[in-house]
């Protein structure tokens, strides 16, 4: 499941930086569709693709330090202040023997137009004594160019804060944000923590009334649903608390904060589109479909 994740996002991002974008274009209500294409937004004359690319909970992200970007992209990680202080120092060790990690945290003679990775550290929920906003840190960075179109990513990273504070961030964000800036976010069905068993193909209710072979594939992803959000409680110390109904709920969450959604990518269909033309696609059988993959657009 992460690797496909990551491939989708590196996709998605490069895919962002390629294609000119309209400056702006009125807003149609009924766009929450799973299928809905973007093309028809794209290749307008003079538009640019994005140029910098917001990376909110970064963790342990690397694409700022391994993707082949534009000499003046930006990349701004945000996290928490102790989480990016630990990343940091593994990253200087790192640069010891690696130029490209090293030309992406500090300025040296390969650097091209300080495209340097900036972090900016903040505590999206406990802000404790520092209340200031994404928007205001972003704002004053002096990285930050609120007129370049911009990718905003917030991977595996919903299922982990209440909504209200996805919410926030997002809402703060478009505050900023130029239209027509992407946002990339995945998301967990409420099904993950309701009803596993019809995230598993078994339908609703917990029993699958289909025959055995179909009826212990089902048990099989149900019981690695369960010990995944087990194991984010007990072991990772993170529980997943959060979850939305539907694409069309998420599309609808989105387009309150801002943000149309353009399409709703699942697990399966990252299977059949990246593994399955290496004839190395994943077996129903094994797989987890749990994540689901977002682009939205920014719309002002
Ligand atoms: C599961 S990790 C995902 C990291 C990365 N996006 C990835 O996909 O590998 C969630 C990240 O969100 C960050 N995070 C969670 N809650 C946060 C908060 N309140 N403020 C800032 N960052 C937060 C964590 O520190 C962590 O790095």
């Amino acid at each position: 499941m992460i690797t496909l994740r990551t491939k989708w996002f590196d996709d998605e991002i490069m895919k962002a930086i390629q294609i000119p974008r309209q400056p702006q274009r009125p807003t149609n209500d009924d766009n929450t569709d799973e299928d809905t294409n973007n093309d028809e937004y794209t290749g307008a004359t003079g538009a640019t693709g994005a140029e910098q690319l917001i990376i909110v909970g970064a963790g342990y992200d690397t694409r700022g330090f391994r993707l082949t970007l534009p000499d003046t992209f930006r990349v701004i990680e945000i996290d928490q202040p102790d989480v990016q202080a630990l990343k940091i120092k593994k990253l200087v060790t790192i640069a010891k023997t690696d130029d490209k990690v090293l030309s992406r945290i500090m300025k040296t003679t390969n650097t091209k137009n300080n495209n340097i990775v900036q972090f900016i550290g903040i505590d999206f929920i406990n802000k404790g004594n520092d209340d200031s906003m994404i928007s205001d840190k972003l704002l004053s960075s002096n990285v930050f160019d609120k007129n370049k179109v911009t990718v905003v990513i917030l991977e595996g990273v919903t299922q982990y804060i209440p909504k209200s504070s996805t919410a926030d961030t997002l809402q703060q964000l478009h505050t900023i944000l130029p239209a027509n800036s992407i946002l990339l976010i995945s998301y967990v069905p409420q099904d993950t923590y309701d009803d596993p068993n019809k995230l598993c193909g078994g339908g609703s209710g917990g029993g699958s009334s289909s025959g055995g072979g179909s009826s212990s594939r089902s048990t099989s992803c149900v019981n690695k649903i369960n010990l995944l959000l087990k194991s984010t409680n007990l072991f990772a110390g993170a529980p997943w608390i959060t979850g939305w109904k539907t694409p069309t709920d998420f599309g609808f969450f989105l387009k309150e904060l801002g943000y149309q959604l353009q399409s709703v990518s699942t697990v399966d269909m990252l299977n059949e589109k990246y593994l399955k033309p290496l004839n190395r696609h994943i077996k129903k059988e094994e797989m987890t479909p749990i994540e689901q993959y977002a682009v939205a657009i920014v719309v002002k």
